[in-house]
């Protein structure tokens, strides 16, 4: 079933009111909402007193209107009391300042007193609703991951690092503590990263030490999270559990980690957010963060949070524009959502959100924003049975490594380098071209891919790079680029000229590299002339000198005291080929070596379209279900090939082209073949069942 709905907030309005809303969702097509997940203080006023009458009420509401429910465990937004009770449970940022009470996501997630809380509020909740014909499951807390550097985290700290070291020995010679006289006698003595006497934050301690913090906190969210999950699991076994993460660019906490207790992710999907003040959105953005969501579990996901209006706390972002909310929606349903909930139904009058714009204006008012989530709902109703379930297929992957992206926070490198944009600068060329592209971890099964894409793989343990080899050896095509290989596991620099452990496979080693000024630039030089066609792609950020072993040179610096040597190496290896990207260089770079890097990999981009156009396609067996997305403010055509029928308003296509208006999107699926010869050679007939 395609779950449709909405993130409600009862207890922000006027009970009278409930009805009215109720009715409201219903006819905008929606079967589940989101409750409770900030409503603390009404679920339990004072210690133990709980009070569930009124979500009842609520939910009874809903549920006489064929809505079903999805509760949030309200610990992100702890009452005051809680936090009276507990002030030492007010995280401490790097500065060793303790937050103040206000916001929300103010509390440590290592407090004893604070997750035995926690757990209180959860349990209470799971028993009032295990039975609850209209619950159906759970998110717990909301977007885990915020740094905490206080005296409880250190002492757990303390002994996380004990289980993992055993000896004090051991963690001296894995961190290099003898360096600047650090070699730690008693385990008391080892502090967290907070600010010291130098001013690059966590970068100014033991790089060894600040990686296994990160490591650290990311296992205290898992911890805490797993407190709830285990709770929930004993009281509610009916009822699935999930959390909203937050997307390819939240690089707080490990989120293959976090996902693996839960029964499938959602994400919090924001395409114009408060910061925002471009009116055109970058699609392939989205596109990434849902390929890393889907990745963390390789499987489907929900939106538990789509988009409904402006974004705004203090200042307000530039409107949604006719057809954007669709859009974003159906683009998030393109990569594999199996549900969308929009955040949030009403704009909040008061709080601190009162300019995030919800579905209903302030006033309640049902104006622009719902019509067009109306019209959505009508057209879910129709095509949501078919397409829930469906999946992305992808051949190619990205490697996303925390491990490295944490390693990156403590050392950039060089200011201008940032891992997320390097992720999605490469990712962007493939999604222009169509390409589904999933993003995995170092212990994914690389082997269902044909290209595999490992950028910046700065900390590559022998685990992953033996199973890198391996692909490669099998006949993969791997890309990887500066940084990779550089550290071990500890944070400590390889023994080794990069890219350390895969040197082999690539048939390449860094002889010496250059970091780059900001604003400075070379173009690269292809050694085939007729490689690239255009302006030459340039290497920017980052210069690794290249001394082949086996490698071919590709392609060649053109400046300085590196001119002529190489940039970009192909190496045969076993059955496949490893390429050595040497310089970080921007999008375009990327989309000078895609084609190549497709035909190595043996890949076709089957589909073309215009510029903001996106074309992402979902299978149900054998059967193609394409979603076209116009992301642009002009009229598009689109070429298709063969007879399709779009399936959001029934018309057919004979024409081979479909015109797409502004921000509109269809989801095409092949016409039956009226030749029976022609049916049996394209293998289509399945269509014929489903083209209406
Ligand atoms: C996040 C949160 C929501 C809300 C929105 C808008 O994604 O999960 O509770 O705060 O952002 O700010
Ligand atoms: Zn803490």
């Amino acid at each position: 079933m395609f779950r449709f709905g909405v993130d409600y907030y009862p207890e922000h309005w006027p009970e009278e009111r409930w009805a009215l809303d109720a009715r409201l969702m219903q006819e905008a097509g929606f079967n589940t909402v989101r409750l409770a997940e900030f409503a603390w203080s009404r679920l339990e006023p004072a210690p133990g007193r709980f009070d569930f009458d009124w979500l009842d009420r609520a939910i009874a509401i809903l549920q006489e209107r064929g809505l079903q429910v999805v509760l949030g465990t309200p610990t992100a937004s702890p009452p005051p009391w809680v936090m009276a009770m507990h002030p030492d449970a007010h995280r401490v940022l790097p500065s060793g300042l303790r937050v103040a009470y206000g916001n929300r996501r103010n509390y440590c997630p290592t407090h004893a007193g604070y997750r035995e809380r926690g757990r209180i509020i959860t349990q209470a909740m799971a028993e009032h609703y295990a039975h609850h014909p209209a619950v159906i499951g759970w998110q717990i807390d909301n977007e885990f991951g915020d740094r905490c550097y206080c005296e409880h985290c250190r002492a757990a700290f303390h002994v996380w690092l004990q289980h993992k070291y055993q000896s004090l020995d051991a963690l001296n010679e894995a961190w290099g503590t003898v360096f600047w006289s650090q070699v730690y006698t008693e385990w008391s003595q080892i502090p967290v990263p907070l600010e010291t006497a130098a001013p690059f934050g966590d970068g100014s301690h033991n790089p060894g030490l600040a990686l296994d913090y990160y490591r650290f906190l990311s296992d205290q969210y898992v911890a805490f999270q797993r407190e709830q999950v285990a709770i929930l699991r004993r009281r509610c076994p009916g009822h699935f559990i999930t959390h909203n993460m937050m997307g390819a660019g939240y690089d707080r906490l490990n989120y293959f980690d976090l996902a693996a207790d839960l029964d499938f992710v959602s994400w919090d999907n924001y395409r114009r957010m408060q910061w925002t003040f471009r009116p055109e959105v970058i699609p392939s953005e989205a596109a990434l963060s849902h390929a890393a969501m889907r990745g963390l579990k390789h499987k489907n996901f929900w939106v538990m949070e789509q988009q409904a209006g402006a974004g705004g706390w203090q200042i307000v972002s530039v409107a949604p524009r006719p057809g954007e909310l669709r859009l974003w929606a159906y683009q998030s349903i393109a990569h594999g959502a199996d549900a969308i909930i929009f955040f949030r139904w009403r704009t909040a009058r008061f709080g601190t959100e009162q300019y995030w714009h919800g579905l209903l204006e302030h006033d309640g008012r049902a104006g622009r924003r719902y019509a067009e989530i109306k019209q959505m709902g009508a057209e879910i109703a129709r095509v949501g049975a078919e397409i829930a379930g469906s999946e992305v297929r992808a051949n190619i992957a990205i490697l996303l490594d925390y491990d490295s992206r944490f390693a990156f926070q403590i050392q950039a490198n060089n200011p201008a380098f940032q891992y997320t944009n390097h992720l999605h600068d490469i990712y962007q060329a493939f999604h222009r071209r169509n390409l589904a592209v999933d993003v995995v971890s170092g212990r994914d099964d690389f082997s269902r891919y044909k290209l595999l894409i490992a950028p910046a793989l700065y900390v590559l343990t022998e685990e992953t790079a033996r199973r890198i080899e391996a692909f490669v050896q099998n006949g993969g095509v791997l890309m990887t680029t500066p940084r990779t290989g550089v550290k071990d596991a500890t944070n400590t620099v390889v023994n080794m000229p990069p890219p350390g452990l895969l040197a082999g496979v690539c048939g390449v080693e860094v002889e010496e590299y250059d970091s780059l000024p900001e604003g400075v630039s070379q173009p690269l030089a292809f050694v085939q002339s007729d490689f690239h066609n255009g302006p030459p792609p340039h290497a920017r950020i980052w210069c690794d000198v290249l001394r082949p072993s086996s490698a071919q040179p590709v392609a060649l610096y053109t400046q300085d005291y590196y001119a002529g040597k190489p940039a970009i190496t192909e190496n045969r290896y076993g059955a496949g080929r490893a390429v050595y990207v040497g310089t970080f260089g921007d999008g375009q770079l990327y989309a000078a070596l895609v084609d190549w890097l497709l035909d190595l990999a043996n890949l076709r981009s089957e589909i073309s379209t215009p510029p903001g156009v996106e074309w992402s396609t979902r299978w149900r067996g054998d059967r193609p279900i394409h979603f076209v997305l116009n992301h642009t403010r002009e009229r598009q055509p689109v070429n298709l090939k063969g007879r399709m029928r779009n399936l959001l308003n029934g018309e057919a296509l004979e024409s081979g082209v479909l015109e797409l208006p502004p921000y509109q999107a269809a989801i095409l699926t092949a016409e039956p073949v009226d030749d029976p010869m022609e049916d049996k050679v394209s293998g289509e007939k399945l269509a014929g069942a489903y083209g209406r």
